[in-house]
């Protein structure tokens, strides 16, 4: 596995696609905008918005929004997420991202990040351990079909 395409540059790159995504967001309940971008390995970038909705529970976080993106353009191999928020310090992201992202994106590299350039990074095999995957649907009781997920 390459790490080529992390470069510096590669980085800056991503965390300003994520900043500019960000003023896409379509927050009118919260008033928190969050930005993300998702970089693939061949050099791919792919970038969400968190888009809620008056049934606050449909809300969808700007790191699903991009990582489905990225599902629908025939992403392959996610090596880098990219957060940003307007806040002091770096958010995190939420519970339902990480099963997600560790379903679409379980070798990427996370980067949290601000508008004033605070950062922080976490493996997403390290923000949720454990995860619930693809390997607990395997069981003798299970569907062979189940053991054909590509
Ligand atoms: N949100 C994200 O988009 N990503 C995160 O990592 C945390 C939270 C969104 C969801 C909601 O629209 C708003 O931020 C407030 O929770």
């Amino acid at each position: 596995m390459s790490d080529a395409v992390i470069d510096a540059d590669t980085v800056e790159r991503c965390v300003a696609s994520a900043a500019q995504a960000r003023e896409r967001a379509y927050a009118p309940y919260s008033q928190f905008r969050v930005g993300a971008a998702v970089l693939t390995a061949d050099g791919r970038c792919f970038v969400g918005a968190n888009v809620e909705n008056a049934s606050y529970g449909l809300t969808a976080c700007a790191e699903r929004v991009a990582l489905w993106a990225g599902v629908v353009a025939g992403m392959q191999d996610v090596r880098l997420v990219v957060v940003v928020a307007d806040t002091e310090q770096p958010i995190a992201p939420c519970g339902a991202c990480r099963q997600v992202l560790s379903e679409l994106a379980p070798e990427a590299l996370v980067i949290m990040t601000t508008l004033s350039g605070a950062r922080r990074e976490a493996a997403v095999r390290d923000l949720l351990p454990n995860a619930f995957g693809r390997w607990d649907l395997i069981s003798p009781a299970a569907s062979p079909r189940l053991l054909q997920i590509p």
